[in-house]
């Protein structure tokens, strides 16, 4: 394992190590709460001004900011550094305690060793047919002049291809637009709780609290509705939901039907909300800058021709895909990630004590202009074969590094090309009235609202 700049026994170099400076701009009492709540995204990339690591005061508690690519590398590499912190309890109520996203240890390694198969390269073609379906369900669906709820839309068709794909079977359809709304309702609730913690007022049953206890409440029984129908259908397919369902824990006994529930949910609540994000910044990239979305089109016609884009094309469309990498680059759809020291550890020379919460952006990493030339602009050419190599390590990572990386990398860039290839020869867009193109920073990173008019080509 490359655990560059960390050593995990800090009492070697004792005396040597540094405290990371402080931020500027704290306010005495808040801190840098004020600026971090006005201007996250602005705060966190100017944070690299002020050092590789540095601390942040979010009224009288520390957080640690790593900046330096090299050192976000690190820190997601290092065992000494685990999944908790508030980031993570919030998403509890969501995600559960036994599922792979916030799981540690050991039963995270078991739990990455059984779901791996569903999303390794080789498994990723069977996916295609689905993929490539709802991708053309999706623009046909779509009339010239009309205007597109893109938020709706990106997040319907992100949600149908996760399902689809990973818990085959035709009861899905339905059962795909109840998560869908219920995601939907869920999402926009826990930015608001994170945003806005107070606690047990969540609680009082007013009508938000209870649309939100409604969504989470069908949620949880849509997922143990599928499980159910699973076993009673007695069908085996090859997909990820056999493998939940067979999967043994370290003492080759079944595991718990806690632990099925929370991996079902662990995957597909990710899974549509990233790949929701991604495709609302994509479109928003295909809007402001119609020449890129022109390129994909000549691209899909020179590949393609005129029959229907079919996942085996994807290997080929390379702008597209490039694209699809520079959308990411600039608008993460995971802007920040955090983590928790277990012990004190040496990061770049700088203490980090024990029970620490840490703190990256890939958000920052990604736009450093001591990275990346040029460092605002939208060029999807800076990935061309041999150029993308200029760039430092770790600092282009929106699928995240380690052994939390995202296991469905390979699964969204292919879900992501095929959809913006299909998408781009469709149709172009421009903004309809009320179109909303500030970022919204959630859990997730996306713009705000954005209303689209699509014309076809
Ligand atoms: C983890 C990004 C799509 C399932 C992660 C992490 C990132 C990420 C950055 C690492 C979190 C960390 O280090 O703490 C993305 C992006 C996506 C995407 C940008 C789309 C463009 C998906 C999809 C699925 C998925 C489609 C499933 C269907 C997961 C799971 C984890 C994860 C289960 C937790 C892994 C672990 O903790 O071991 N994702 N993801 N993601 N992602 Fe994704």
């Amino acid at each position: 394992m490359n655990v560059e700049s960390v050593n995990s026994r800090p009492t070697t170099v004792a005396g040597t190590l540094r405290e990371p400076p402080v931020a500027g701009g704290g306010l005495p009492l808040l801190g840098h709460g004020p600026q971090l709540v006005r201007d996250p995204l602005g705060f966190m990339a100017r944070l690299r001004d002020d050092g590789d690591v540095v601390r942040i005061r979010l009224g009288p508690k520390t957080v640690y900011a790593v900046t330096a690519p090299h050192l976000t590398g690190a820190l997601a590499l290092s065992p000494d550094y685990i999944i908790a912190g508030p980031l993570w309890e919030s998403l509890e109520s969501l995600l559960g305690k036994e599922g792979v996203a916030t799981a540690n240890g050991p039963m995270h390694r078991r739990q990455r060793r059984t779901i791996q198969p569903a999303f390794r390269l080789d498994a990723i073609p069977a996916y295609g047919p689905v993929m490539a379906e709802e991708a053309y369900a999706l623009v046909e669906r779509w009339r010239s002049g009309q205007v597109l709820d893109v938020t709706t839309e990106s997040f319907r068709v992100a949600v149908r291809i996760s399902a689809r794909c990973l818990m085959r079977g035709s009861y899905m359809d339905d059962r795909a637009d109840r998560i869908c709304a219920d995601l939907a309702t869920l999402f926009s609730g826990m930015y608001q709780r994170m945003v806005v913690p107070l606690g047990p007022l969540y609680r009082i049953p007013v009508p938000s609290n209870r649309e939100f206890n409604r969504a989470l409440a069908d949620l949880h029984l849509l997922v143990d509705e599928i499980v159910a129908d699973r076993r009673a259908s007695g069908q085996k397919p090859d997909d990820l939901l056999t493998a939940l369902l067979d999967a043994t824990d370290e003492n080759g006994e079944p595991i718990g039907e806690q632990e099925i529930h929370d991996q079902v949910i662990a995957i597909l609540t990710p899974g549509s909300e990233t790949v929701g994000s991604v495709l609302m910044s994509l479109l928003l990239v295909l809007t402001e800058h119609p020449e890129l979305a022109d390129k994909i089109g000549d691209e899909v016609k020179r590949v393609v021709g005129d029959r229907p884009v079919a996942f085996e094309d994807v290997r080929e469309l390379t702008y597209t895909a490039n694209v699809v990498v520079e959308t990411m680059r600039l608008y993460p759809a995971v802007w920040i990630l955090t983590r928790r020291s277990v012990a004190e550890t040496d990061l770049g020379g700088y203490r980090i004590p024990a029970g620490a919460d840490v703190i990256y952006s890939p958000y920052a990493v990604q736009r450093d202009r001591r990275s990346f030339d040029r460092h605002e602009e939208f060029d999807p050419d800076r990935w061309l074969p041999g150029r993308g190599g200029q760039v430092p390590k770790h600092a282009m990572a929106p699928f995240g590094v380690g052994n939390r990386k995202c296991p469905s990398d390979h699964f969204s860039m292919a879900e992501l090309t095929l959809l913006t290839a299909v998408i781009a020869a469709a149709y172009r867009f421009e903004h309809a009235p009320g179109s909303d193109t500030r970022p919204r920073i959630g859990i997730t990173l996306r713009p705000r609202g954005l209303k689209l008019r699509a014309l076809p080509r």
